[in-house]
């Protein structure tokens, strides 16, 4: 999408960064600065920066950095056009009409038109559902105990047995088959068009912005698959998505439930537990973990007490747990799930397991423990060096030890002796650090170890990463950058600074294309009186690798300031190096000879540049 560059300038200025990034991440004012926890990585204390003067923000930890516009691609997962749209919403601003390119049109119409048809798809099957031909799919609800507001509150349906009705009515709604394939609600086969979902109780399923994105269908009685899903399309990631988010996001509750199914989460709900959700009949994934970090530090797992729950539990906690997020676990038991826990002994009961729910870790301990045979010595050794191990993914000393002696109470260990064989792993390892460690143990791991190991999730490497790693310039390249680079945040960041490098450096100077971009708006910024660095960025928004650096570029002076004297020295050194830089630049690139002697006269003058800051 084009929008001007005015327009988008307008739209961030109207949007304060403090304002809007307060309104995801609890900032606290420092100096001239607020510092709240990155939200772009896991930390304890506070390295994720504001700047009110520059509109931008940093994080000193992970490296994202940004403006306003940045901020909201980044959190809400947005495109640029999509953050775009929500921050002029915000300010009350009327973007004008896009000129998009044909492609980005085709996408966003098959979007908005993919949306359009799932929530006629929706209200079909709610139809049903409430009419002669949906009596089943009625019976089935209320006989598991749904009340009609809850089942309009979820917008439940029913697919009857007519095998291409919906078909029909969306073919006369003016949708061509090509598309209606494409959405998943029907298969085009030689004979025509099928409906996906057939004799099914419907679920419609939501993005947080009560969007029905697709469905998920339960069979009556008890046919194969149990349950189907909508397939993933433009709309659906099941990866990025959980049922009941939409409603749980605004529930008063600071934790959420996850559960692992849609009969879970609707019961729950109904029993007022509004906190719950699930995830769409997959695997908990990273970006699920992701998600939830926008609403929450804190869960509770209420997977089903099965062998399949426990495991998929198990899966589930070092997800969270690398994202940052607190973990328990309930107790279901001896119920099979929360739909048959509620139903048998009522909400106040759940409450109270809700209460007494435990820690992800010692609920990681009781299952160890329970794959053992503690009678047999042997077995009873290994528990507690699988315990030792396991233990160690605890970095820190202090929160350490409070789990030894959690554990040791609980399993009747005696405290120092399990003290003495954690460190007895943790030097034989080497290990200072907790999840790499834990890591290496696992590849050496002995069996047991392996059933129980936390699984280490290829961390998907961030665009971040890949910049850093991209960018990878050689360490000839980085001599010529560190100065330009240097030089540019010291201009920005103290714009008395020109005056001193007048007559010497240009924005010409900079040689590096992207600091020269850069180093052309912060000069025509200090002519005019104002550089804005959260609006130069906004040139560079394409392009994610180049925002974060430039973004680093407007953030690192604060690191590098020029306090004190050694750093005065540094600048005026710095300011030679950028000039001979940008001579041997043009000296390679000189067109005649006039030109190459001019430039071996300046070259030489500068032995004797000396500029003082005072
Ligand atoms: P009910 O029997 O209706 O109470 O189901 P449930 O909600 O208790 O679900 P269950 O514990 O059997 O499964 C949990 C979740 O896994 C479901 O909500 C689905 O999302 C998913 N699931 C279950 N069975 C299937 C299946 O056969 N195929 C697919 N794709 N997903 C399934
Ligand atoms: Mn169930």
């Amino acid at each position: 999408m084009r929008y001007s560059e005015d327009v988008i300038e307008e739209v961030r200025m109207k949007n304060d960064i403090v304002d809007v990034i307060s309104g995801y991440v609890k900032l606290q004012k420092k100096g001239s600065s607020y510092f709240g926890l990155c939200p772009f990585h896991n930390e304890k204390s506070p390295s994720f920066s504001v700047s009110p003067g520059k509109q931008m923000y940093y994080c000193f930890g992970c490296g994202a950095g940004g403006n306003v516009i940045t901020f909201i691609m980044e959190y809400e997962n947005y495109s640029f056009g999509e953050a775009l749209k929500l921050l002029a919403d915000r300010a009350g601003i009327v973007l004008p009409k896009q000129e998009m390119s044909q492609e980005e049109k085709q996408q966003e119409d098959s979007k908005k038109r993919l949306l359009e048809v799932n929530k006629l798809a929706a209200n079909y099957f709610y139809y049903q559902l409430k009419h002669p031909q949906g009596q089943d799919g009625y019976a089935y609800l209320k006989k598991r105990q749904l009340t009609d507001e809850t089942i309009l509150h979820f917008g439940l349906g029913f697919a009857n047995k007519t095998s291409d009705d919906l078909y029909r009515y969306l073919k006369n709604k003016g949708y061509e088959d090509s598309f209606l394939k494409e959405s998943g609600l029907v298969t085009i086969e030689e004979r025509g068009g099928h409906d996906k979902f057939w004799n099914r109780v419907m679920f419609p399923i939501m993005d947080v912005n009560n969007r029905v994105i697709g469905f998920g269908g339960r069979v009556m009685g008890d046919g194969m698959p149990k349950y189907l899903n909508s397939p993933e399309t433009r709309l659906f990631d099941k990866s990025r998505n959980l049922f009941g988010l939409n409603f749980a996001r605004t529930s008063r509750e600071k934790y959420l439930l996850i559960c692992e199914g849609y009969m879970d989460v609707i019961a729950l709900h109904q029993a007022g537990f509004t906190q719950a959700v699930a995830s769409l009949g997959t695997a908990f994934t990273p970006q699920h973990a992701v998600l939830l970090k926008r609403y929450t530090t804190q869960v509770i797992l209420t997977y089903d007490s099965d062998e399949a729950g426990t495991k998929a539990a198990l899966r589930a906690i070092p997800i969270l747990r690398e994202a940052g997020i607190s973990i328990k676990v309930l107790n279901m038991k001896p119920y099979k799930d929360p739909d048959e826990f509620i139903k048998n002994l009522g909400a106040e009961e759940f409450s109270r397991r809700i209460a007494q729910a435990k820690n992800s870790f010692l609920y990681e301990i009781d299952v160890l423990k329970s794959r053992y045979s503690l009678e047999d010595p042997e077995q009873k050794t290994q528990f507690y060096q699988e315990t030792a191990k396991k233990l160690l993914i605890f970095s820190e000393a202090l929160e350490r030890d409070n789990y030894i002696q959690a554990v040791s109470r609980e399993h009747f260990i005696p405290y120092e002796d399990l003290k003495r064989l954690v460190n007895q792993f943790g030097s034989r390892l080497g290990i200072q650090d907790s999840y790499r460690a834990f890591g290496r143990i696992k590849e050496n791991g002995s069996g047991a170890g392996d059933r129980f190991a936390v699984q280490q999730e290829d961390k998907n490497t961030t665009g971040r990463e890949a910049g850093k790693k991209g960018r990878g310039k050689n360490e000839k390249e980085e001599k010529t950058r560190q100065p330009q680079r240097l030089l540019l945040t010291w201009l920005i960041e103290r714009p008395s600074l020109f005056a001193k490098i007048e007559g010497i450096i240009s924005a010409e100077d900079f040689v590096e294309p992207l600091y020269h971009q850069v180093a052309e708006m912060v000069f025509a910024g200090h002519k005019a009186g104002e550089i804005k660095p959260a609006g130069i960025l906004n040139h560079f928004i394409n392009d994610e690798e180049e925002y974060r650096e430039v973004a680093a570029l407007f953030n690192a002076s604060l690191k590098e300031s020029l306090n004190n004297e050694e750093q005065k020295k540094a600048f005026s050194e710095t300011v030679r190096k950028v000039k001979k830089n940008s001579l041997d630049w043009a000296g390679r690139n000189a067109r005649d000879i006039q030109e190459f002697q001019r430039i071996i006269r300046e070259q030489a003058a500068l032995g004797s540049l000396h500029i003082s800051l005072d």
